[in-house]
């Protein structure tokens, strides 16, 4: 009898240590050695935030879990249990520009997932197109637009079921009551901006129900989650026991995923609730001066305006008076380091006057690093004081020349840059935009370049405007071989191999004579003959991007020859590299793979432009060579000074030119 109630107090107890065992119902609101979590590759503790990826690393991949599995289940099969947990992050990008990346909570087998790639999808997914079931459970936090696996913008939360194609995904954002209406209002939340943002996410097992919500980490919590997940498929991607954490990764560019504070609990109630108040707070430097309130706003454009207006009144004074006085600013002090810069520096009152005080109506255009302002020069100021005798009718003539603000941070990064930009000072080919001189103001860096009448390429080929008429081919293929000669300089024509590393119909320039010179080397590295290419933090232009760089590699001669290739086929038919789809379920349609496709189809010529005519032989070889160059090994890409000789011969090819009209019956 006594064994009997032995028997049963023991059954009990069994039964009760169970779920006792295995709770986990932890709170960090700091993170610290003895927080004891599981450390993966790049994950560490840095001054009491958990930081996923290292700043440092071409690849980076970091990821961090609490030590103890979570049970989920009392076996295979078995019923599934709940859990609750509650975290605060923080991503915040170096550039803002750069592709994004995001960060993921992570219920895993394994702390290592078998094939996750390093520098994708989070750290955690393998590059399989297919989805199969293995017990990988993913919310993600994406601040990255993934076009290849439907990712609607690069902003979004979701879950993925060991997939990176989320199952359920919705823009970043939280719903509020709106007023006395009984639907609530959506509020966007930019997840890339720094800004602390909590999360909560509810795991209901016996209805295989999955909640995420977000919200600004100093709110209350939202009564309505982002994303409701239903689904019994979800028992597919869930084992008995799985690890909770987080994974980050990147590539070469810098995203600090962060996570602040984090509670979990798989007792049944809610996560412990997070202390928000004394977090700390990592924020771009210069933070965007974005008001929150429309006054805010009105009353900044305003300011904007009146500074404008005193600027101009002040420029005009100092014109005047420019040749009386001789006036050294604080700002424009040359520093030691500068003189040893050619081209030559320019002075800033001269670039003031040029473009009557930076005002908006000698405005081009913004490049990648700023903007881009037309002025004019006497002749013996823009050709500079050595370059011949200043007679009367020298000073007299002027020049025209455009001028390219650059902001810059830190003087250090100035410093590196000038050393940049007074090797590409040097480089002269007449298929390439001059550059003049420069000029530094604070750090403010002005460029000044060569004018180019006639604007860049992109405008001539997609413009609206009707005093525009569509290139004839002619003129469009002397433009490609011109710009091919241009970037084989830089290539293989120097000491040093140069890369562009922005080719881009924007980047290419029309002269006077409606010649194609490149421009824009400011994203341009020097990279010394058979040194392996180090990484660095600038970008190039999605569309024109080879896919290489996408996965990791650094820029080279090939990446350089896939976006010409993308120009070569937008030149040739007159359409964007990649326009977005207009519904978001859609898939973007991109250039190169529609050539390929009609290619495919053995009607080559249909690809091109129908608002311009051409010699049917002509244009198959240009859009091949155009194809070639977007080959996706970039071994097999043809190098310049093929692309340029093939340019040629096809030119040659000549046979009559078609008569398009007469085709385009249907
Ligand atoms: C961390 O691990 C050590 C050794 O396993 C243990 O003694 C300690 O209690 C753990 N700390 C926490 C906060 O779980
Ligand atoms: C980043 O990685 C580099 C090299 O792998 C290492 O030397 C460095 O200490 C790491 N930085 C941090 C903050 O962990
Ligand atoms: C989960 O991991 C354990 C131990 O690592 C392994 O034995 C088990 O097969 C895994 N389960 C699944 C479904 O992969
Ligand atoms: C996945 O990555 C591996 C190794 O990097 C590669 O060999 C394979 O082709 C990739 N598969 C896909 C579908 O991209
Ligand atoms: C809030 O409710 C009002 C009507 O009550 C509606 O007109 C408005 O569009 C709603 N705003 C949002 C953002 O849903
Ligand atoms: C998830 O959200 C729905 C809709 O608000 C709610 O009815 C449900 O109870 C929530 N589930 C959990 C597990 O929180
Ligand atoms: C949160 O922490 C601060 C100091 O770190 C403390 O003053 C405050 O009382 C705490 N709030 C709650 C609700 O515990």
């Amino acid at each position: 009898m006594a064994a009997s109630i032995h028997h049963y107090l023991l059954l009990f107890l069994f039964s009760l240590s169970l779920p006792f065992a295995s709770a986990i119902n932890f709170l960090f609101n700091s993170f610290s050695a003895v927080s004891n979590l599981t450390l993966v590759d790049d994950a560490r503790v840095e001054d009491s935030v958990l930081r996923l990826t290292n700043d440092s690393n071409y690849y980076s991949i970091g990821r961090a879990f609490y030590p103890d599995r979570l049970r989920l289940a009392s076996g295979p099969g078995q019923a599934l249990s709940s859990f609750s947990t509650s975290f605060v992050f923080s991503i915040l990008p170096e550039i803002d520009s750069s592709p994004g990346f995001g960060l993921a909570f992570v219920l895993s087998n394994s702390t290592s997932p078998p094939g996750a790639l390093s520098g994708q999808y989070f750290g955690v997914f393998s590059n399989a197109t297919r989805q199969f079931p293995a017990p990988l459970l993913v919310v993600e936090f994406d601040a990255g637009r993934n076009p290849e696996f439907n990712d609607q913008d690069g902003n979004h939360v979701g879950v993925d079921l060991n997939f990176v194609e989320s199952a359920v995904t919705h823009t970043a954002g939280f719903y509020r009551a709106n007023g006395s209406s009984t639907e609530p209002e959506f509020v966007p939340l930019d997840m890339r901006s720094g800004r602390n943002i909590r999360a909560w996410i509810d795991f209901h097992g016996p209805l295989f129900q999955i909640n995420v919500t977000v919200a600004p980490a100093q709110e209350p919590r939202p009564r309505w989650p982002l994303i409701s997940y239903t689904d019994p498929v979800i028992a597919n991607y869930v084992s008995p026991e799985m690890y909770a954490g987080f994974s980050a990764s990147k590539v070469k560019w810098v995203e600090a995923q962060r996570v602040l504070a984090w509670s979990l609990s798989d007792t049944g109630a809610a996560a412990r609730e997070l202390n928000t108040s004394n977090l700390p707070v990592f924020l771009p430097p210069s933070p965007p001066s974005s008001s929150s309130t429309s006054v805010g706003l009105i009353a900044g454009v305003a300011s904007a305006c009146l500074a404008i207006a005193f600027l101009c009144v002040l420029g005009l004074y100092y014109h005047c008076r420019r040749r009386g006085k001789a006036r050294i600013r604080k700002e424009e002090e040359e520093e030691e380091w500068e003189s040893k810069y050619w081209p030559r520096r320019f002075n800033y009152e001269d670039l003031w006057s040029a473009t009557n005080g930076f005002c908006k109506e000698r405005l081009l255009g913004f490049g990648g690093f700023g903007k881009v302002y037309r002025g004019v020069l006497p002749a013996s100021i823009s050709r500079g004081a050595d370059s011949g005798g200043g007679s009367a009718a020298r000073e007299a003539e002027m020049e025209e020349v455009a001028v390219k603000c650059v902001s810059h941070d830190s003087k250090q990064g100035l410093r590196e840059f000038m050393a940049e930009i007074s090797s590409m000072g040097r480089l002269q080919h007449r298929s390439l935009v001059h550059m003049k001189g420069w000029c530094r103001k604070g750090n403010e860096l002005m460029l000044v370049y060569e004018y180019m009448p006639n604007g860049n390429l992109s405008q001539w080929l997609f413009s609206d405007a009707e005093h525009r008429p569509a290139l004839a081919w002619p003129a469009r293929r002397r433009v490609l071989v011109d710009v091919a000669e241009g970037l084989l300089y830089l290539h293989q024509g120097w000491e040093q191999v140069v890369l562009h590393r922005d080719v881009k119909s924007a980047n290419i320039l029309l002269d006077g004579d409606m010649r194609g010179r490149l421009g824009d080397f400011g994203l341009a590295k020097l990279y010394e003959r058979g040194a392996a290419p180090c990484s660095t933090r600038v970008v190039g232009t999605l569309g024109y991007l080879a896919p290489e760089m996408a996965v990791a590699s650094a820029p080279t001669a090939a990446s350089d020859v896939y976006s010409f290739g993308v120009v070569v086929l937008e030149v040739a038919c007159g359409r964007r590299p990649i326009e977005r789809a207009e519904r978001v379920e859609d898939d973007d349609w991109v250039l190169v793979d529609w050539v390929k496709e009609v290619y495919a189809e053995g009607q080559l010529a249909e690809a091109a432009d129908k608002r311009m005519e051409f010699p049917v032989a002509e244009m198959e070889l240009v859009l091949k060579l155009g194809l070639a160059c977007c080959h996706p090994d970039p071994e097999q890409r043809p190098s310049m000074k093929e692309v340029v000789e093939l340019l040629l011969a096809a030119e040659s090819v000549g046979t009559p030119v078609a008569e398009r009209n007469a085709q385009q019956s249907s």
